[in-house]
């Protein structure tokens, strides 16, 4: 048996007196990837199942033949693990097809990169000719969708109308709803513009995303959602930034916090459709709890994870932040094919050029000083968590959580009909007089 971490195992082809073994070792869970009949004398892995189940331990059969990784097993895999309540078990013939499963799995997740995935089955003693396939893997080239950026230049965010061109579907990302903080005026403009643009190219909205509740802007996703009746969605993990911010702010029973401020909220690896347009969810957590990448054909919406190849990556220093967390989903995103454009959900313009927010994935590997060169987990938390000890908290954090953790809704008007926003004293970190940046990132 190998132990490859406390959690999980790999093993050679298991008998049922094996697995009563494994079991009385601890393993909760067996997870079976050799098809039945590869040889005569094999173990059936129904006679496997019924044993394992007769200890009362989780069994899988999730097969993939000879030494490839099949695309079914692949998918399949990584519910079996995540679904184990103890220590998992794995094994095909050798329990090399388990160990490059599991791999997989790992690339997929951003826990490691295809480097540190083909080193650990070297350490191992296992061959990695299915793993280095599965990496060279031709893939058919994705839809492209039409992509219109709108730039707001009051909070340096991007705003985006993605589309299919063959049906005139499409979705709208990240839209702000404007505010003045020295009037305290709300305004429509923004999202205006949009519908504007959505109406001269003829489209349909089919959805309302936002990546996460942000900290810079009010979402107008609420607004255009009465606008177009079309549902609104963000992550799932909404409901953490709302139990979070809720307590911040002091809030009771006036805002749920079930997430019912949306209409869909998105769990990681779940698929929609944009017309014919094929778009699956990431969840990318490190900016905030709940921040999720949308992957919609060759376009994926990176929001405040990478920016562009000449800035760097987002900030992780909000509350329920975290720059270990980011480096692990900028590694998934960045596990992408290498052309998938990626368009980011800020640009700070430095030295001055004009706004930008598409590169890809190939130039933010090569280019982009926080990813590229010789960077890893490590050196990127240090580096991550040195910078955003010097920048001063967005101006708008407090004014906008609230609006944002209400789906992008306004606190409701009091007796006179006023709408008040809550801002909590000394609660939140990071006064500027703290901070030697003068500038503040979202
Ligand atoms: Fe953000």
């Amino acid at each position: 048996m190998k132990q490859i971490t406390p959690t999980f195992s790999v093993e050679e082809q298991l008998t049922p007196e094996a697995i009563e073994a494994a079991v009385a070792a601890g393993y909760t869970t067996i997870v079976n990837n050799r098809p039945d009949g590869e040889k005569p004398d094999q173990p059936t892995a129904a006679a496997c199942a019924r044993r394992a189940a007769a200890l009362g331990a989780t069994y899988h059969h999730i097969p993939t033949p000879g030494n490839r990784l099949d695309p079914g097993a692949i998918d399949a895999f990584p519910s079996a693990i995540d679904d184990a309540t103890g220590p998992v078990l794995a094994h095909c013939r050798t329990g090399q097809r388990s160990l490059m499963l599991w791999l997989v799995t790992q690339i997929r997740s951003g826990a490691m990169t295809s480097g540190e995935a083909t080193a650990l089955a070297r350490e191992h003693g296992f061959g990695t000719a299915a793993l280095d396939e599965w990496l060279e893997r031709p893939r058919a080239p994705a839809a492209a969708p039409n992509v219109d950026g709108f730039f707001d230049a009051s909070t340096f965010s991007v705003q985006y109308v993605v589309s299919d061109p063959a049906t005139g579907r499409c979705a709208i990302i990240d839209p702000v709803l404007d505010y003045d903080e020295k009037s305290g005026a709300t305004a429509t403009h923004s999202a205006d513009a949009i519908l504007a643009h959505i109406r001269d190219q003829g489209l349909q909205v089919d959805w309302i995303l936002d990546t996460h509740p942000h900290a810079d802007h009010f979402s107008a996703a609420a607004y255009l959602r009465e606008q177009t009746g079309a549902p609104t969605a963000i992550g799932e993990h909404v409901v953490d930034v709302q139990a979070l911010w809720k307590d911040l702010y002091g809030f009771g029973d006036e805002i749920a916090g079930d997430g019912s401020q949306w209409d869909r909220l998105f769990a990681d690896g779940d698929r929609f459709r944009i017309g014919d347009l094929e778009a699956s969810v990431m969840f990318s957590p490190g900016h905030t709890l709940a921040s999720i990448t949308y992957v919609i054909g060759d376009a994926a919406f990176v929001h405040d994870t990478i920016f562009m190849p000449d800035f760097g990556t987002a900030r992780a220093d909000f509350p329920g932040g975290s720059a270990t967390q980011l480096w692990r989903s900028m590694q998934a995103i960045l596990a992408l094919p290498d052309d998938t454009r990626l368009f980011v959900g800020h640009d700070y313009m430095p030295n001055g050029r004009a706004p930008r927010w598409e590169s890809s994935v190939r130039e933010q590997k090569a280019s982009n000083p926080h990813l590229a060169g010789e960077m890893d987990e490590a050196s990127y938390v240090n580096l991550r968590d040195g910078r955003d000890r010097t920048l001063p908290m967005p101006k708008l954090i407090l004014h906008a959580l609230q609006v944002n953790i209400r789906g992008g809704r306004l606190p409701e008007p009091d007796a006179r009909g006023r709408r008040i926003l809550r801002i909590p004293l000394d609660a939140l970190g990071g006064a500027e007089w703290d901070r030697k940046n003068a500038k503040a990132e979202a």
